[in-house]
């Protein structure tokens, strides 16, 4: 914790002097998301204004959060930056790989053993690196950081798409790719398109069966899933201060599904009173002395429409409970809409399964919201017409609602309670005749709801709500329920209405945990050994990849000529291989194998040039390695879109891939690729994409010049023996032409030179 005080009182002492000199720069009142990113610049003080949407800027966040899945990559990489420690606060949590089947005492043992290997491994690295790790029980990565780690005006990034849910705090908190929190954990910038701001205002106050969640479900249906795309949502107004700041993190949360950069509050008494009650006066102390920073200047919120981009308002108390989906989020259904909408569209009004939790809606209030609606079905003697099931988010959330007797309440329904993991919200979930396809309907509080994410069975209608209303229609068993009209029939017969929820934003006898299952790192971790078979298949220590040995690659064959779209999942699957995140040889066993070859429109089929028959592309690719023969990769527009995933760029480096050769890139696959030590490399000309044959040799003519803005010259010798020579641009500047030569960012890095 010391670490993490000094950290916060370091931002706080810098933002004054940080915010004046961006308004003075700027021209104009700031927004409070242009105050923490003006804040949060790489270079310190500000010395210029950035144009939002346009340009690239270097952040120095403040600390870094990965999970279970994603860390394993990343901290398999940081092991070769050479550094004894990180450089920020991180901390590693282990939530994905527990499975949900029958309850938590029994669904944790299992996962304990099966994924032994993976979190000794997380452990005992965290331990070395001065990485604080929480064990497999403990809670949802961002339910954790918002108890502890979370600070107003603070900015974090975190290997996991809904890291945003620390906007609840008042924090910039943004999903990255494991690559970008090695660079950061390394001590390194870390690089953003400067955001657009999207301002959301927030009028009236929620009330009745409103809950925080439908406002975002609201703004879901307003934006869609990609409203939000290169922007930060900031919400303001009385509304936004009239809620939990708790309420606040199930808004940012679901950000990630409008595509947003991440969201963020203003920091208020709703703050205030959650770091007070976690724990974290400190925090309180330290941030109102600087109160004026950690939000917008006064005129931005006066008139709104001149500072963002764009301008949402909402008025609270007129906000309907929503529901949203099947299969998407952002398809909003208010209550009272359901029954016509349902019937019109024929969604199974039959609701099988209730879940509440998640790393969305697992707050103390949240669960006690919840648990009004069932103590009353209880007292009417009603049996709820579906199964319940509920994933608390952190264990001291878990601990404190059974101190209070909510646990107690939700089992007088049969509830079950998973572990305070992801679960079903990740696809963790043995459902009983999932496997049976058949066409069904779950209501649920997580965020996401595409086909197959929670059980794996595509005709599953999931749909999004609040907790309170996730158990009102699990107790009436139909999606089409509406609790502020409708009545029920208890078991005697009666007709019954549900009260409106009530509920405590926070424990009134305060939180409390005997076991939170944090391990803190050791102090001088230089002893602690990291604990990796050698004989493991999900797990590998990494060899630094080979430095360029300075001459032209010669002699290279054409493995694939991608056609159409090849996004990161094309270039790396997931699903199964997920198991391989953390085995560099294992899960290159999927490169590429979901891309469309451009000469005969099958996947996973290439020519092996040195036999002439076809086979899957990792197998050719391999045969090349063995033979010791370098490759290249042609592709088209807008390659390695999709997500951040640095397997993409890893494993063709692994393989023996030299350059990547396309129409176009998506922008973070490109840095990817340079920083594993790859040539990025584009056609300057698009056309010469068709004068790439299957059988082409290619030689560099002029790598041994390669230089920023210097195209380069490569010559296809075709299989008949004549040749094409294709100019190459490259947007490498003098340091990303290092990392080629050192082999990759991190060599360089490790040698101390970067
Ligand atoms: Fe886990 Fe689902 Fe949240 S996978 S991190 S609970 S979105």
């Amino acid at each position: 914790m010391a670490f993490d005080i000094e950290m916060i009182e370091k931002v706080y002492a810098n933002m004054a002097a940080r915010v004046d000199k961006a308004r003075e720069l700027v021209g104009r009142p700031l927004t409070l998301s242009e105050k923490i990113l003006y804040s949060h610049l790489w270079e310190g003080m500000p010395t210029q204004a950035f144009t939002r949407g346009k340009d690239y800027v270097d952040f120095a966040p403040d600390r870094v959060a990965c999970q279970d899945a994603t860390a394993q990559m990343a901290l398999l990489q940081f092991m070769h930056a050479g550094k004894s420690k990180v450089a920020v606060p991180t901390t590693v949590h282990c939530d994905h790989l527990i499975q949900a089947k029958v309850g938590a005492a029994t669904d944790l043992a299992v996962a304990n053993t099966q994924s032994k290997e993976v979190f000794d491994f997380l452990s005992s690295v965290s331990n070395k690196y001065g990485i604080g790790f929480w064990r497999p029980g403990s809670g949802i990565i961002h339910q954790i950081v918002l108890e502890n780690y979370a600070f107003p005006g603070g900015m974090m990034i975190g290997t996991d798409s809904h890291t945003v849910n620390a906007g609840g705090l008042g924090m910039l908190a943004i999903g990255v790719g494991g690559a970008d929190a090695v660079d950061v954990m390394s001590g390194m910038s870390w690089e953003l398109k400067f955001p657009k701001l999207i301002g959301v205002k927030l009028t009236g106050k929620l009330n009745g069966w409103t809950a925080p969640k439908d406002v975002i479900l609201k703004v879901a249906d307003i934006l869609t899933v990609k409203g939000g795309t290169g922007a930060i949502v900031e919400y303001f107004g009385e509304g936004a201060e009239s809620m939990s700041c708790t309420g606040k993190g199930t808004i940012c949360n679901m950000g990630a599904e409008i595509g947003a950069t991440t969201s963020t509050f203003g920091y208020d008494d709703s703050m205030r009173r959650y770091l007070a009650a976690t724990g974290r006066q400190y925090v309180v102390n330290a941030a109102d002395k600087v109160a004026s920073y950690l939000t917008a200047d006064k005129e931005v919120y006066a008139n709104p429409e001149q500072y963002f981009d764009q301008l949402i308002e909402i008025n609270l108390s007129e906000l309907e409970p929503h529901i949203n989906g099947p299969f998407t989020p952002d398809r909003g259904t208010p209550v009272s809409k359901m029954k016509e909408e349902a019937a019109a569209n024929g969604w199974p009004i039959k609701v099988e399964w209730g879940l509440i939790g998640s790393c969305t809606n697992s707050s103390y209030e949240d669960m006690s919201r919840a648990a009004s609606i069932v103590r009353q079905a209880v007292a009417h003697g009603i049996t709820p017409k579906a199964e319940f099931g509920i994933n608390p988010g952190s264990e001291q959330i878990r601990y404190t609602i059974e101190r209070d007797g909510i646990i107690a309440d939700f089992e007088k329904m049969g509830t079950k309670v998973f572990t305070n993991a992801c679960g079903p919200c990740i696809g963790q979930w043995d459902r009983a005749g999932a496997d049976k396809q058949e066409k069904n309907t779950i209501v649920h509080s997580f965020n996401r709801n595409f086909s197959k994410r929670a059980d794996g069975n595509p005709n599953t209608h999931a749909f999004v709500t609040s907790p309170e209303m996730v158990a009102a229609l699990a107790i009436s068993g139909r999606l089409d329920f509406n609790p502020i009209t409708d009545t029920l029939l208890n078991d005697r017969g009666e007709e019954v209405r549900l009260e409106a929820p009530k509920g405590d934003e926070l424990p009134t006898k305060g939180f409390d945990v005997e076991d939170p299952g944090f391990q803190p790192p050791a102090a001088d971790g230089s002893s602690v050994e990291v604990i990796v078979s050698p004989t493991s298949e999900r797990l590998q220590l990494l060899a630094p990849f080979e430095p360029w040995d300075g001459k032209n690659i010669t002699g290279a064959k054409l493995l694939i000529k991608a056609f159409g779209k090849c996004t990161t999942d094309h270039i790396s699957m997931a699903g199964p291989w997920l198991r391989f995140r953390g085995h560099l040889d294992n899960i290159s066993n999927n490169m590429l194998i979901g891309a469309d070859n451009a000469f005969n429109r099958k996947t996973n089929a290439v020519k092996n040039q040195l036999t002439g028959a076809y086979d899957e592309v990792p197998k050719v690719q391999r045969a090349y390695k063995a033979a010791g023969i370098p490759s290249i990769v042609v592709g088209d527009h807008n390659y390695g879109e999709g997500s951040s995933r640095e397997h993409a760029a890893m494993e063709p480096r692994f393989l023996g891939v030299k350059a990547v050769l396309v129409k176009s890139f998506a922008r973070i696959h490109e840095t990817n690729l340079k920083k594993q030590g790859m040539l990025a490399l584009t056609f300057a000309n698009e056309a010469d994409y068709d004068k790439v044959q299957e059988d082409d040799t290619i030689n560099f003519l002029d790598l041994t010049e390669f230089a920023p803005g210097k195209p380069l010259s490569l010559e296809f010798v075709h299989a008949d023996g004549s040749k094409d020579i294709i100019m190459a641009n490259h947007t490498y500047n003098e340091g990303q032409i290092g990392w080629f030569v050192a082999g990759s960012a991190l060599n360089l890095i490790a040698a101390g030179k970067a």
